[in-house]
């Protein structure tokens, strides 16, 4: 059994899908493993030591393709990728499926069994594979660092001799693991922190962070949680009740961070023109949602732009700004999930097709998207 770790083409991508501490375990499970040359440098981890936790080092992707079994990637293989990949290999990644008819043709025409790791399950058995949360968790922590660093004032309050300096005020949308990891770093810099978020659950996961949770709690909001524990598209009723409560608090912020988003949707938008310009200058916005659509009006992806005088930050790949940290846990996520696809006897693959988890994340199968939910529209 062989495993390749490509290197990744987009250029915003600095993580790698494998560290040596995850490749030293695919070889105990008996797999040989080849890593593309390069593949970890933007993470910190040069060839040599892939190649000293036991990975081979192969010049460039046909080489590491060359009889892979599976493949492991942090995005979805472009066009020309998985030239030379054999038929029915395993391509696991981050695929963002959504709305990628033409890319998921393309995995299917590849002949190989596509899976894609944010569609796992959030059961207990899987939480250990959970890259959503592994990465953004990271994304909350490292938008609370950039809003500081765009930020010219100091965060905690401050007593000096030559006056007191007033504690930022910060303002969470979105209270997920993204947004509840940023009200607990920007807590942990002694901000003064509020939160919100349309499911009932997240307000009293905000308070036990110490923060102060801000919402209309009305009969919808009480309804808003799926049973996948996600927000649901709230109404414009809702969305107009929620903006004025929102209207009067941002005004009043210093640094605001959004991470608000619905499965396979866009993004809500949040923060409109008016509100950036409530805002006093000097202030700063950090749109975690920017990839998809943006909560923000006007941020711009990539970009960091200025609104009268309010920065709106727009980083895209947030966890990859961590590029070292983002990489080893979705190594980790990655493995725990390859290692159900190993029977440890014969120490060859053994895909379980009728697996909760296979069933889930599998896109594509012997030239055919099979997931129900990506089906190509008739
Ligand atoms: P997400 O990344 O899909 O969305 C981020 C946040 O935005 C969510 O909290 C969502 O409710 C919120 N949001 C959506 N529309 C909004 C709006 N109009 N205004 C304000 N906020 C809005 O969510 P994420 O971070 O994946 O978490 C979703 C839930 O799943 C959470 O309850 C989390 O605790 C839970 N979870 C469960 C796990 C498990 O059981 N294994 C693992 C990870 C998360």
């Amino acid at each position: 059994m062989r495993i390749a770790v490509l290197s990744e083409t987009d250029a915003v991508e600095t993580r790698v899908a494998a560290t040596p501490d995850t490749i030293k375990k695919y070889k105990a499970l008996g797999a040989d493993v080849a890593v593309q040359a390069g593949a970890g440098l933007k993470a910190g981890i040069p060839d040599a030591e892939f190649e000293a936790a036991g990975a081979t080092i192969a010049a460039n992707a046909a080489e590491a393709l060359k009889d892979a079994d599976v493949v492991l990637k942090v995005r979805r293989p472009g066009q020309g990728e998985l030239e030379g990949v054999k038929p029915g290999a395993l391509v696991i990644g981050i695929l963002d499926p959504y709305g990628q008819d033409a890319a998921l043709k393309a995995l299917a025409e590849a002949q190989v069994a596509a899976f894609s790791m944010e569609l796992m399950p959030r059961i207990t058995r899987a939480q250990v594979m959970d890259v959503l949360s592994s990465q953004a968790n990271l994304a909350g922590y490292r938008a609370v660092v950039d809003a500081t660093a765009e930020y010219g004032r100091a965060m905690p309050m401050m007593m000096t001799a030559a006056g007191t300096v007033p504690a930022a005020r910060v303002f969470i949308m979105g209270a997920g693991v993204a947004g509840l990891q940023a009200v607990a770093t920007a807590r942990r810099l002694g901000a003064i922190v509020t939160a919100t978020d349309v499911r009932p659950a997240a307000k009293e996961q905000v308070e036990s962070l110490g923060a102060k949770f801000v919402a209309v709690e009305d009969e919808e909001f009480k309804q808003a949680e799926t049973a996948g524990g996600y927000a649901k598209e709230m109404s414009a009723e809702y969305k107009a009740k929620q903006a004025d409560l929102v209207t009067a608090h941002i005004a009043k912020q210093d640094i605001v961070i959004t991470t608000a988003l619905i499965p396979g949707r866009p993004a809500p938008k949040l923060i409109t023109k008016a509100m950036v310009e409530s805002m006093k200058p000097g202030s700063v916005i950090v749109d975690l949602a920017v990839e998809r659509g943006g909560n923000c009006e006007v941020s711009k992806p990539g970009k960091i732009a200025t609104h009268n005088g309010v920065k709106i930050v727009g980083h895209l790949n947030v966890p990859g700004r961590l590029a070292a940290t983002a990489s080893s846990l979705y190594a980790k996520n990655l493995y725990a999930f390859v290692e159900t696809l190993i029977d440890k006897e014969s120490k060859a693959l053994s895909v379980k097709w009728d697996d909760e988890l296979v069933k889930a994340t599998c896109l594509t199968r012997d030239g055919a998207i099979v997931h129900s939910a990506f089906q190509p529209k008739a």
